[in-house]
């Protein structure tokens, strides 16, 4: 490790704050010692702030259609190879019910960005849940939508909303989107998300293709301004169906860098070690957790329809029920000293 890295980490751990070039200085100089001080650094804030308490959500994946394009994700639009589906509000209610008998107390409904959906069945799917589980909170992940949506969506219940904002540079929002997609709409999203009163959620993809140490610099720039509640980062994975099927997958190496300094610039933030991770690492989430995260994200989904969310290829845990996810990741969290519990998971001092 050389000083002046040690000197910018140590600096960033007093101020939480860094410039740009100091921060892309770190990412581009970090060797494996200085990735372990920053995991230590970050481990006091997490201890600090949440104990060995891991929380947990559970994930209900319910729809695969999508009206966008993004050329890194398995379910865009244009592939043809996807097998689409849709969980009706039942499947969705079942999924939701089995969850709470398991422990969750947070349920996270994703989807790709279909609108066969009206904003009424999501408030009714929403409010139809808070009904029956008063305790547990909601959180929705379906995409970028009018300030209206989002405020119906609010107002019907959910607690929270995830919208990574997938990168912080314009430039290389482009060269992953296609044009139709706007960078500005989806911060215009979180600035509306935030504005109702949803604990939100950003994030980014680590070593996204065309991304370079300066992009991933402007990412943690962005996680120290706008401190989402949630930031969920992961690594790039690519998919054999997309325009990106040749390109290289992200690194564990910097994805856990990432999470640490994540965790050190913002030291309440509420940080998953994502499936994505565990997916390139079969102890990707252990680490994950190693390095500052406090969350996991076990899926809740009927298992017959796992293996279509297919975002990336070698997608894990795409065979097990939801119950023995949980199991699992139990497991995983005692192996490491840490502890799933029962718990609604809001970021300290929400
Ligand atoms: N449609 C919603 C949205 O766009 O926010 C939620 C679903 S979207 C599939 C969830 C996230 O998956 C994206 O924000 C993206 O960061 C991640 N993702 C998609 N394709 C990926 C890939 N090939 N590798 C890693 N992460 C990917
Ligand atoms: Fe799903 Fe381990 S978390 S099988």
């Amino acid at each position: 490790m050389d000083i002046q890295s040690k000197e910018l980490l140590d600096k960033l751990n007093t101020n939480h704050s860094l410039t740009l070039d100091e921060y892309e200085f770190l990412i581009l100089n970090a060797d494996e010692e200085l990735r372990a001080l920053a995991a230590e650094y970050a481990r006091v804030y997490q201890k600090q702030h949440y104990g060995n308490r891991i929380f947990t959500r559970g994930l209900i994946e319910f729809t695969n259609f999508c009206r966008n394009n993004c050329y890194y994700c398995g379910i865009r639009r244009d592939n043809h190879e996807c097998e689409r589906y849709r969980l009706s509000p039942k499947d969705i209610l079942e999924c939701v019910d089995a969850g709470y008998e398991l422990g969750f107390r947070t349920t996270v409904l994703q989807g790709g960005e279909d609108f066969a959906y009206s904003d009424q069945d999501i408030c009714s799917i929403v409010s139809k849940i808070k009904e029956l589980h008063p305790d547990m909170a909601v959180t929705l992940s379906i995409g970028e939508r009018s300030y209206d949506s989002y405020k119906a969506y609010f107002d019907a219940g959910a607690d929270r909303y995830l919208l990574r904002h997938e990168t912080a540079n314009p430039k290389l929002y482009e060269q992953l989107h296609p044009e139709e997609l706007s960078w500005e709409h989806r911060m215009d999203c979180l600035k509306n998300l935030r504005e109702i009163g949803y604990q939100v959620g950003a994030g980014f993809m680590v070593e996204s293709p065309g991304q370079t140490a300066r992009d991933l610099a402007m990412d943690l720039k962005f996680v120290e301004e706008f401190k989402p509640d949630m930031c969920g980062i992961g690594p790039f994975i690519s998919h054999k169906d997309t325009p990106f099927a040749k390109e290289k997958s992200g690194t564990v190496e910097t994805t856990l860098l990432c999470l640490s300094l994540i965790r050190i610039i913002y030291p309440q933030v509420l940080l998953p070690a994502t499936t994505a991770l565990g997916t390139i690492d079969p102890q990707g989430r252990e680490k994950g957790i190693m390095a500052g995260a406090n969350v996991v994200m076990p899926n809740l989904s009927p298992v017959t329809v796992r293996k279509m969310y297919s975002l990336y290829d070698n997608k894990i845990c795409t065979g097990e029920e939801a119950a023995e996810c949980r199991g699992c990741l139990e497991r995983r969290m005692e192996s490491i000293g840490y502890e799933i519990v029962t718990d609604v998971g809001n970021r300290a001092g929400f």
